[in-house]
């Protein structure tokens, strides 16, 4: 069933157009759950790896359209947090399987005060059981470990839930654009494969970004410890300069997530101080620069005319595929990493 690929990890990125257009057949069903929230006043998200960058930028979008207080708590360490919800909080449990053991274990605790949402692409799983309301990301069946166009997915679903929620139309029809412009991206796939053989044997990598491109970094990182064994670290743009900088040299690969808009400038000046210590610069993003023209060895450009609130649906892909390349430029099996499972069932 791979249909050609050579692993279900690159189908499945590549099905990435078609399970966004699925997911957006959800809109009616959230508008219905939102129409129950009367009196919610904060959001709790909760979740585990993949899932816990889809809530992060969660977050973002729902404090900065709607001013509602918004928390993303890891499923693990969620027990500490228990003891401040209550009734007017909405918990939001994000989960690819539905049965991760940590996000369950939350969610049975969670309902004895609050409401609970469950963001679930697997039919009938633990967690669409336990909730009190249920979206179903349409991504169809994932099998690679490594969470690709279920990520996409969930997004999609806290897109609409967030846009929504602050009546914001202009975001609603704008995801009607972002298929088109991931079959785009997917296009350009060549360029991303040359950049992975470059960098296949180095050590360590980082993942810089601001505002809604910071939970994209961390899932790049994420993604490329999980399918090549290399380290790699998602940070917050800003914070280089308060620790990481130290680290950054010629041997270090920093891949910039670079949307145009608001964080651009500043987020150039980050990428001049790693340039500066020495660092190979890949570009992710909007290349419409000098300095990026003229000093950056590396770039993946995205069309300009996608707007920064919806660039974490498209700059995550190129990121997918650099891990994917390397994975299998250093003779691995992207689709089976070792020491992880598809579903976590232990705590
Ligand atoms: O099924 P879940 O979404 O609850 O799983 C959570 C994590 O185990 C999962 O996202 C994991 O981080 C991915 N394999 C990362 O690609």
């Amino acid at each position: 069933q791979k249909e050609g690929y050579d692993y279900f990890m690159l189908k499945e990125i590549h099905e990435q157009d078609s399970a966004i257009r699925d997911t957006l057949s959800e809109k009616d069903k959230i508008a219905e759950i939102i129409s129950n929230l009367d009196g919610i006043n904060r959001i709790c998200f909760v979740a585990c790896g993949t899932s816990f960058h889809a809530s992060l930028t969660g977050k973002y979008l729902i404090e900065s359209m709607s001013g509602i207080s918004t928390d993303v708590i890891l499923a693990s360490e969620f027990k500490y947090s228990a003891n401040t919800l209550d009734e007017n909080t909405l918990v939001i449990f994000i989960s690819q399987s539905g049965e991760t053991a940590d996000t369950l274990k939350a969610l049975k605790v969670a309902k004895k005060t609050s409401k609970t949402l469950a963001i679930v692409n697997v039919l009938g799983s633990s967690a669409t059981r336990e909730a009190d309301f249920v979206i179903y990301t349409r991504a169809g069946p994932e099998i690679g470990v490594a969470a690709t166009k279920t990520y996409i997915s969930q997004l999609v679903c806290i897109y609409m839930f967030a846009a929504i929620l602050a009546d914001n139309k202009e975001l609603l029809n704008t995801l009607n654009e972002v298929p088109d412009y991931i079959s785009e991206v997917l296009s350009k796939e060549d360029v991303i494969k040359d950049i992975a053989s470059k960098y296949s044997d180095v050590n360590d990598f980082f993942f810089i970004g601001r505002g809604l491109s910071y939970p994209t970094a961390l899932e790049g990182a994420l993604k490329l410890k999980e399918i090549t064994y290399i380290h790699g670290e998602g940070y917050a743009a800003g914070e280089l300069k308060h620790g990481p900088l130290a680290l950054i040299d010629d041997d270090v690969p920093v891949v910039v997530v670079l949307p145009p808009g608001d964080n651009y400038k500043k987020t150039v000046s980050n990428l001049e101080e790693v340039k500066a210590r020495g660092a190979h610069v890949i570009v992710i993003g909007s290349c419409e620069n000098d300095f990026i023209k003229t000093e950056v060895e590396d770039s993946f450009c995205i069309n300009d005319k996608v707007k920064e609130i919806i660039a974490p649906l498209l700059y995550v892909i190129p990121l997918q595929l650099l891990s994917y390349y390397i994975s299998v430029e250093r003779g691995l099996d992207p689709d089976k990493p070792k020491n992880l499972a598809k579903c976590v069932t232990v705590e």
